[in-house]
């Protein structure tokens, strides 16, 4: 049996430059960490926890959050406004989550619209990112969250209510350290990358991650169910949906898919 490594500061300390990283041992959600300390933030802090009391999902789901099993992760950015569509943000994100996984040796995990991670249609991982505007400022500060289930057992996991994975299921064990060491490194890469030339860049790397390209799937907003085949994204990050022969393209930080 593996047992679980608590996430070591030296060795962040060590690999990276910056070294405005904060491990928690226990905290509501780091997300709301970050949001409560905005005032005292640079661009590209993170805040770690080994356990999450409040995990934040995306529509008020809780993210299930036991102590020393999972990476929850958030990052502190700032974006002119001018440059972004949450959608494409929310999209490159979980790009950048995938490669980093695929970097150390996780295949086969594909993405659901806009930013759901999963592995043999099982949720791995997931994004909230939440966004503060100031009325005046053409900043918009974001703090992005990122769950990834390393080491959840089916009992910590008992009340998830969706099919879920974690890597320990297929038999992959990654050092959490260098998993989060790696990630805020590619994340804050990408995150300069996509406010000089926005979504454009990532684009290309949709197609080969979408779970299901080309499937009959359902969209569910606050309003109506549209059923559509899935023709992915335009360049902008919105998905394309054929009704009837017809291409229509759907945003939305309250829009989710379902499959048929
Ligand atoms: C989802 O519902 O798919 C999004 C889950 C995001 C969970 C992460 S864990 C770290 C960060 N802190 C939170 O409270 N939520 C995010």
């Amino acid at each position: 049996m593996k047992i679980a490594q608590y996430l070591k500061k030296e060795k962040i300390r060590y690999f990276l430059s910056n070294d405005r990283v904060l491990i928690l041992s226990t905290i509501d959600s780091t997300n709301q960490y970050l949001l409560e300390n905005l005032s005292d933030l640079q661009i590209g802090d993170v805040c770690l926890a080994e356990h999450q009391t409040n995990g934040r999902g995306r529509q008020g789901n809780q993210w299930i959050s036991p102590f020393g099993k999972n990476i929850y992760f958030s990052l502190y950015w700032s974006l002119n406004k001018k440059n972004v569509t949450s959608t494409g943000l929310s999209i490159m994100v979980s790009i950048i989550v995938v490669e980093v996984l695929q970097h150390f040796g996780v295949r086969g995990v594909k993405i659901k619209w806009p930013n759901d991670l999963y592995l043999n249609n099982r949720k791995l991982a997931g994004i909230l990112i939440e966004k503060i505007t100031r009325p005046g400022n053409n900043n918009i500060h974001i703090i992005i969250g990122i769950g990834i289930n390393m080491m959840m057992n089916s009992i910590e996991g008992k009340m998830i209510n969706q099919k879920w994975i974690a890597l320990q299921d297929i038999g992959i064990f990654i050092d959490r350290t260098l998993l989060v060491i790696k990630l805020i490194s590619t994340l804050r890469q990408a995150l300069k990358r996509f406010e000089s030339d926005g979504f454009y860049p990532f684009f290309s790397l949709w197609k080969n991650l979408d779970n299901f390209y080309y499937q009959i799937i359902k969209i569910i907003d606050s309003k109506q169910t549209i059923t559509g085949i899935n023709c992915g994204i335009n360049n902008q990050g919105a998905l394309l949906l054929n009704i009837n022969g017809k291409i229509y393209s759907y945003w939305g930080e309250k829009t989710s898919i379902r499959i048929l």
